[in-house]
């Protein structure tokens, strides 16, 4: 039997923790052969190499070296280089995570070759088309062949928008399977302790969205918020670059990390923030994947936006969104004892990478002209690769 030729693409900080689990479970599949594309979006060691090896993802099988530029640029180079790559080389199957200017890119160059194209995490909508990941999420759903939904209102917005229902299947949050394959790892990690956290005792903090950070208004008055904050809770506030050179241009950077209670430090491996995380009494956010990890461990998650595309987050977990003059009455309220409570929502349970290549299989594998003799999909994450590692 023809192996399915599967490319998976990879890019940036969020993309590596979508791509590992689903990566580990097909390397198991004797029906496909799968080759690991970087687009090279993200680049700095600690955002990008440092997760290969804590998800115990092998070197890159293609290297497009992108890096960064303005979104038609960064677009623009990462279209160039892998349509030739598909030239080459071309996949049977081209898998996207997530919403970066890689996964829209990829997703352009499938569809004009005329190469199936799945997007796991599809459906997600903020509503909000000032974000440039909800232009890539709208275009990368309208040329998708096959939409791996992650909750129902992903399912919802892919039938609003007329995407055909037998091209969508909901699979559930690839992110929790990311956590469950590593959870014992991130329980080992000591990062909280040489930061010397105390427990329930201090929150986390992440900023990058441009919304947040690119300007000098709204990053000075987050500035001075969290500064307030950290005076009675200790904060720890892993930087992302983007926000470091915000802060740095600004004129910000002395009087964030001179703070009394204010931890600054480099972005963190996947392992040691998760520990962070695990550990915090409150985590203050605007990323994506954060609002859905807490979500999941039941941490209060306070969310600087005015939209969010994972709404689940908030209707079942223990998301709230809030403007900067919210926030701190907000940590105050969690710091009493309030906050959202929140629950677990259906299908993030460590097993969406077995049910994504299950649906893989019955829809290119198991179909008429190809050997319909295929294994069983393993029940559980597959740990074997990453303990290895
Ligand atoms: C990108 C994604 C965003 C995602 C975020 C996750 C898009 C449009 N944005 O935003 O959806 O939430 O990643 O972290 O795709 N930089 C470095 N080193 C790096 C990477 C970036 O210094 O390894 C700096 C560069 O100055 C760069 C800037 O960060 O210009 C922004 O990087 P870019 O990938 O364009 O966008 P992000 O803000 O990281
Ligand atoms: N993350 C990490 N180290 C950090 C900050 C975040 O490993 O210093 C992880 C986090 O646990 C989550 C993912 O990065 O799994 C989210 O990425 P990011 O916030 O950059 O992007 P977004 O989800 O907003 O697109």
């Amino acid at each position: 039997m023809e192996r399915l030729k599967i490319d998976l693409i990879a890019a940036a900080r969020p993309n590596f923790m979508k791509v590992a689990p689903l990566y580990h479970v097909l390397d198991e599949e004797p029906w496909c052969s799968l080759r690991l594309v970087h687009t090279g979006q993200h680049y700095d060691r600690n955002m990008s190499e440092a997760f290969f090896r804590d998800l115990g993802l092998p070197s890159p099988d293609l290297h497009l070296g992108v890096g960064s530029g303005s979104h038609a640029e960064q677009t623009a180079n990462v279209m160039l280089a892998y349509e030739r790559a598909c030239d080459d080389q071309p996949p049977d199957l081209i898998v996207v995570v997530g919403d970066v200017n890689s996964t829209l890119a990829c997703t352009l160059v499938g569809s004009k070759l005329h190469i199936p194209v799945a997007h796991l995490e599809a459906g997600l909508r903020s509503r909000d088309r000032r974000m440039p990941e909800e232009i890539n999420r709208l275009v990368t759903d309208t040329l998708a062949d096959i939409l791996w939904t992650p909750s129902p209102d992903g399912d919802e917005n892919l039938a609003a928008e007329g995407v055909p229902p037998e091209k969508v299947t909901r699979v559930g949050n690839i992110m929790i399977d990311s956590y469950e394959l590593m959870r014992e790892r991130i329980e080992a990690s000591g990062e909280r302790r040489k930061l010397g956290l105390k427990d329930h005792r201090y929150a986390v903090v992440t900023l990058h969205r441009p919304s947040n950070v690119d300007a000098e208004g709204p990053l000075t008055t987050l500035v001075r918020r969290l500064a307030g904050i950290a005076a009675k809770l200790p904060l720890v506030f892993p930087v992302h670059p983007r926000t470091r050179k915000s802060l740095e241009a600004f004129g910000l950077w002395e009087g964030l990390s001179g703070a009394p209670g204010m931890q600054i430090v480099e972005p963190l491996g996947y392992v040691d923030f998760m520990n962070l995380v695990c550990g915090a009494r409150l985590v203050i956010t605007d990323s994506g994947g954060v609002q859905e990890e807490t979500t999941y461990l039941g941490i209060p998650c306070l969310t600087l936006r005015t939209t969010t595309e994972r709404p689940v987050t908030i209707s079942e977990g223990t998301n709230r969104l809030v403007a900067a003059g919210e926030l701190v009455p907000a940590v105050d309220e969690i710091l009493a004892g309030g906050g959202a409570r929140g629950r677990r929502p259906d299908l993030w349970d460590g097993h969406t990478a077995a049910r994504v290549a299950a649906d893989i299989r019955r829809r290119l594998v198991a179909a008429p002209g190809r050997d319909a003799e295929v294994p069983d999909v393993p029940e559980t994450p597959v740990r074997r690769a990453v303990s290895n590692s």
